[in-house]
């Protein structure tokens, strides 16, 4: 068997929840919802756990990433947990000199931008994944029949950060570099890959029951670059768990015109940002891909005679996919008001799909 018995997909805990059928294209129930960010500052239970506490030494903390990952099921009753960690943990665990500074991101010691800054990377032959799996172990044996989904960066996204040396909004490093040197691109890449499916695999084989893929800049490039120099990465990055019987959701934003190659990566479930209406998703993915979205997370902060027609209209359009797992546009803005999101979870619970 691929995954352990004790699996919650082998023992059959999450298989018939709502979030595994949404992903299976069924339309039996009510529908999944969860929120991109759902564990962070918007809840004063997080700010008050990580009091005193480094992001990544709180990633690092089995019990302190469990904790962290239980917080919004509990108060918001979503249909699943998404892992407290973030992209860049597995570059930290490759012994790469990366922190995140707050209300900034994730910052590089020194960028890499050439052939020998790549080839300089660590091996990845031995990345110790031990307090992830132990996280993911942890809670998972507190959830039950709900689902913990997995995830990691695409090489894309990780190679962005990698050669600007820190956030940027233009990825003119990356861009540059694909078409200047993309040999030292794709090997870069390729890097990125094997760490991020790495990363992913370790969190399935502890007991995720989903993964998500996140290339959230993957909307700077052309669809033309996007096809030539990040699907083949994402693809390899897939490619670490498709072995395993789990679904496999790709994100993006700005990706309007990237879903079908996002799509013929490797993933079985595609997330759509709040710029494009998902019945126009699903037509572009040819009415057949099960689509994740896209709640816009700027209405959070309406009121709520304006953001209940919108959720109604995200239902409503959903309901052109064979399956659809409601979810934002993008992450939970820090200041959301908790009670919002209770409330848009209920509203989603209550009408019949
Ligand atoms: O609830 C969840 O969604 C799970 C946890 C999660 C985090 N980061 C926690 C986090 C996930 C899935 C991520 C992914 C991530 N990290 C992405 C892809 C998704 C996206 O938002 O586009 C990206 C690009 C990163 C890189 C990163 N890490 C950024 C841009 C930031 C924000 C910096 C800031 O302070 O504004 C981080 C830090 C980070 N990752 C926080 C959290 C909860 C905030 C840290 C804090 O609480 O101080």
């Amino acid at each position: 068997p691929v995954l352990p018995a004790d699996h919650p997909l082998a023992d059959g805990r999450t298989t018939g929840s709502a979030l595994l059928r949404a992903l299976r294209g069924e339309r039996t129930g009510p529908r999944a919802v969860w929120f991109m960010r759902q564990a962070g500052r918007s809840l004063p239970e997080y700010r008050a756990a990580r009091e005193g506490v480094g992001m990544l030494e709180s990633c690092l903390r089995p019990d302190l990433a469990a904790e962290i990952t239980l917080q919004p099921v509990r108060r918001h009753h979503v249909d699943a947990a998404i892992f407290f960690s973030d992209i860049v943990v597995p570059l930290r665990l490759a012994g790469v000199d990366v922190d995140i500074v707050p209300g900034r991101g994730p910052v590089l010691g020194s960028p890499v931008r050439t052939a020998s800054d790549v080839a300089a990377l660590p091996s990845l032959e031995d990345v110790d994944f031990t307090a992830i799996r132990e996280a993911v172990a942890l809670t998972v044996s507190e959830l039950g029949g709900t689902p913990l989904i997995g995830f990691a960066g695409a090489p894309f996204t990780l190679a962005a950060y990698l050669v600007e040396g820190g956030p940027s909004r233009d990825h003119l490093g990356p861009r540059t570099l694909m078409h200047a040197d993309p040999e030292t691109w794709q090997a870069l890449t390729t890097w990125a890959a094997d760490l991020s499916g790495a990363f992913l695999r370790a969190q399935l084989e502890a007991g995720a029951s989903a993964c998500q893929l996140f290339d959230s800049w993957a909307g700077s490039l052309s669809a033309a670059d996007y096809e030539a120099h990040a699907a083949p990465a994402s693809a390899r990055a897939f490619a670490h768990v498709a072995d395993l019987p789990v679904p496999r959701i790709h994100f993006g934003t700005g990706t309007g015109e990237l879903l079908p190659a996002m799509h013929a990566a490797g993933a079985t479930a595609v997330g759509v940002d709040y710029r494009l209406p998902l019945d126009e998703a699903s037509r572009r993915l040819g009415g057949v891909v099960p689509l994740q979205g896209n709640i816009d997370p700027a209405l959070l902060a309406a009121p709520w005679n304006v953001l209940e027609p919108h959720v109604r209209d995200v239902l409503r359009r959903g309901d052109a996919a064979p399956g659809h797992v409601v979810n934002l546009g993008h992450g939970v803005p820090p200041s959301t008001e908790p009670d919002v999101l209770t409330r848009v979870v209920d509203l989603v619970h209550e009408v019949p799909q």
